[in-house]
């Protein structure tokens, strides 16, 4: 629908139809009732005008039946867009099982991409055709948003917490990229473009680059490098909680909270340990704060969850 229409979108993945019905039944629904209402304005207008001087209309006294029908005409068409727009939030915010893991990090002005294989990529991102995308996501600095309108789909990426958006595109070709949370002098100059390519494509867009190093091998260099392997390696010096297998597990925390090991808990104990101590451990590792970029952050994120065999899909990461 609107093909080629100048002022809206093209439509480029699964999701895109869905946003858009809802999107012309909400509408249709104002035009209709903006055109009835002042049509009625002008027909009442005409209708009841004053013919005589000091002429009194009868007095109303109200209409159980009228008062009926438009209390719950718009009870029910409310309720179709409450219905609807929740089920289609889910639809758009649960993304289907083993999608494609790629890291965003969002800084003053530029989108900053990795790959699961360690492919960079700036202010672009290359994806296949057909197969659901998860983005991870975390911003250096502001609130920035990631919004691709040929998607329909939109995402605060925040500091200090991951956000996750996921689509899969449906149309090989290369969609804007937008922020659309305004973070600054260059907000406006913080966009870029999704290149969707067929899968063969993509797979030989990741081979042409230069080598790249993935995120679990630059992970377990900056784990030898900070010095975590000393503390957290099973063995006789072990003096912080062994990483290994814990991640989407449970942990008990001092004071008897249960808590799941997932990114967001990883992400914390890496920058604020002493937020949630392990019970049974003493709360000795120091901050990381300031010294760890997001990007290595990420790093350090896919290594702990590679000494998890087959990493589960953590429960409450949304
Ligand atoms: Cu980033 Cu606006």
């Amino acid at each position: 629908m609107f093909k080629g229409f100048p002022l809206f979108p093209e439509s480029a993945s699964t999701v895109a139809a869905g946003v858009d019905s809802l999107y012309f039944y909400l509408v249709a629904v104002a035009v209709f009732f903006s055109v009835l209402i002042f049509s009625l304005i002008f027909y009442f207008a005409v209708k009841y005008r004053r013919r005589r001087e000091g002429e009194i209309p009868p007095l109303v006294h109200g209409n159980v039946r009228l008062e009926i029908l438009w209390s719950v005409v718009p009870f029910a068409l409310s309720m179709i867009m409450f219905g609807w727009g929740a089920k289609l939030y889910f639809d758009v915010s649960t993304p289907p099982p083993d999608p494609l893991a790629i890291s965003v990090v969002a800084k003053q002005w530029m989108w900053k991409i990795q790959h699961p294989g360690g492919q960079r990529e700036i202010n672009e991102l290359h994806v296949p055709v057909g197969q659901p995308v998860e983005l991870t996501m975390v911003s250096e600095d502001v609130i920035h948003s990631f919004y691709v309108p040929a998607f329909r789909v939109k995402k605060d990426v925040l500091p200090g917490r991951f956000s996750r958006l996921w689509f899969e595109a449906t149309k090989v070709g290369t969609y804007h990229l937008f922020c659309a949370e305004y973070c600054g002098t260059k907000h406006s100059a913080m966009i870029g473009s999704v290149v969707v390519l067929e899968p063969k494509d993509y797979q030989d867009w990741l081979a042409g680059g230069p080598p790249a190093e993935s995120p679990v091998a630059a992970g377990a260099r900056h784990f030898e490098e900070l010095g975590c392997k000393t503390c957290h390696l099973s063995g006789a010096a072990q003096r912080g909680p062994s990483l290994e297998g814990i991640y989407g597990k449970t942990v008990v925390l001092e004071g008897g909270a249960v808590m799941t090991v997932d990114d967001d808990y990883v992400r914390e104990s890496i920058l604020t340990p002493a937020a949630k101590i392990v019970a049974s451990y003493r709360p000795l590792m120091p901050t990381f704060k300031g010294q760890v970029s997001e990007e290595r952050l990420l790093e350090l994120l896919a290594y702990v969850k590679s000494l998890t065999p087959v990493a589960p899909r953590a429960g409450g990461r949304r």
